[in-house]
């Protein structure tokens, strides 16, 4: 996370540069799951339909919701962000925009789209360009708010979208696409006449959204099913909602535990949310279940090799693919893991071969084969879940590791080294220098470091 240009106002921390794990412990205990990081942003920008003051709890402190508050500060909205508790006054006038700057940082900036478009008939956001794990485009937002008759054209790296009426249509998705799912379903909801979105995408944040549009007033139908509905309304109000727990979040505390033999109960965490990997985790021979508070792990052998292909909910989830693959490196046989939403996300495969790992890529293929052991080494991040499959190697590895670059895990995990050492991990973080400073005259100032 790159220091903020200003620094008057309250400060957030440094970011994160390196995690020191000494690998080896068996983790134990029980730990609380925070608030769902690709919840928190989406009902983040949906808040901008409405005129005055919607409240979030259990927020997560992340680097990508303090992005997102950058995003709803430049458009015009009032935030402020204490311990879990979020205020956004969306009242006055907007400006329609989500800047270069906060989108290529964040691609979820471009949630702002379907919101803006319904409320201000106009929006402007930074076309997202490519990232770490792929080119990712936004083609299909942009032909479905076409079809609704918003017009867009491309003006010096931005997609400039104008509707002075959205209509409201039958819109057959080409692929359940989460993110064009999102901004049909908030342009939808001011729209006139009913908008059917076929194909759309079912994860549990896209129950959410619909739930918390809901409770401002709009009238959805269908979310987590791949046929939504949404009647149009003339205006919604604000609400008060709580973002559920994060299911990534959940499953990666999950296989730091089993890949260190462990056992744990993850407060807090719906293990509805991750049935396919659940199941997976039975056939490597691990303990999965809900418990009355949350999910229980426990493993107590070597893995037994699984195959697994990401795929859209409820497919095995994309963002578990790195903590699975790390997971499965001591595992008996041969794994074959198959990445079809991202083309290019095997940045972690390099880093754990440095770690002692048989895993070779033959195009959208990793094929692991067992190593009787990984060994500790210097490894670097290059994004937010091969971060989290680096620490879950290093966790389980024989001696010390250094994760690098892990302002990309910061992006979405909330105090993960403070989670692991509470469940027994041996893991010192070091801060960067930089400073991030945040003009929030609320936010809690309690938290120095992140
Ligand atoms: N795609 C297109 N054109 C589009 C939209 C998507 O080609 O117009 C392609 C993308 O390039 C990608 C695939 O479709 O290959 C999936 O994209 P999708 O729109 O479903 O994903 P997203 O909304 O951009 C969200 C999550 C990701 C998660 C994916 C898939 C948020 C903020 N992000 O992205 O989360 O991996 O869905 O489940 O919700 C993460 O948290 O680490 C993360 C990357």
């Amino acid at each position: 996370m790159a220091a903020a240009p200003e620094v008057t106002g309250s400060r957030i921390g440094h970011p994160m540069s390196t995690l020191r794990i000494e690998g080896g412990h068996r983790l134990s205990g029980s730990v609380a799951v925070s608030g769902a990081k690709n919840s928190a942003l989406k009902l983040m920008a949906a808040s901008l339909l409405a005129g005055g003051r919607t409240v979030l709890t259990n927020v997560p402190r992340i680097a990508d919701v303090f992005t997102m508050i950058e995003v709803l500060r430049h458009v015009g909205a009032t935030v402020a962000f204490e311990a879990d508790v979020m205020t956004i006054d969306a009242s006055g006038e907007l400006r329609s925009e989500a800047p270069y700057e906060l989108v290529s940082r964040m691609r979820a900036s471009g949630n702002v789209l379907g919101p803006l478009l319904a409320r201000q008939g106009h929006c402007r956001v930074a076309m997202p360009g490519g990232c770490n794990i792929g080119s990712r485009g936004i083609d299909l937002h942009e032909q479905a708010l076409g079809r609704m008759g918003a017009s867009f054209h491309f003006d010096r790296g931005y997609l400039e979208g104008v509707a002075p009426v959205l209509a409201g249509k039958r819109i057959v998705l080409e692929y359940p696409s989460r993110g064009a799912t999102e901004n049909v379903l908030t342009a939808a909801t001011l729209a006139r006449g009913r908008t059917v979105i076929d194909n759309a995408a079912r994860e549990p944040d896209i129950v959410d959204l619909a739930e918390f549009l809901n409770q401002m007033g709009a009238r959805v139908t269908g979310a987590g099913t791949s046929t939504i509905a949404i009647e149009g309304v003339e205006s919604l109000t604000p609400a008060t909602y709580r973002v559920p727990s994060d299911p990534i979040e959940a499953g990666s505390l999950a296989l730091a535990v089993l890949a260190t033999r462990g056992e744990a109960e993850l407060i807090g965490a719906r293990a509805q949310d991750l049935d396919v990997f659940g199941g997976k985790l039975a056939d490597t021979g691990a303990r999965w279940g809900a418990t009355e508070r949350g999910i229980g792990v426990s493993m107590r052998r070597r893995p037994v090799a699984v195959d697994f292909a990401t795929l859209p909910y409820p497919g095995f989830p994309t963002d578990l693919q790195a903590p699975m693959i790390a997971y499965l490196c001591t595992a008996e046989g041969t794994s074959i893991v198959t990445e079809n939403v991202f083309e290019s996300r095997f940045a972690h495969v390099a880093e754990l071969v440095r770690m002692g790992a048989d895993v070779r890529l033959e195009g959208q293929q990793a094929v692991v084969r067992r190593v009787p052991r990984l060994e500790g080494a210097p490894v670097r991040a290059h994004d937010l879940r091969g971060g989290v499959g680096l620490i879950i190697a290093a966790l389980s590895a024989d001696g010390p590791s250094e994760v690098r670059e892990m302002h990309h895990v910061e992006r979405g995990y909330e105090d993960l080294p403070a989670k692991l050492r509470s469940l027994g991990a041996e893991v010192e973080a070091t801060w960067g220098d930089d400073e991030v400073w945040m003009d929030l005259p609320q936010v809690s100032t309690t938290r120095d470091t992140p």
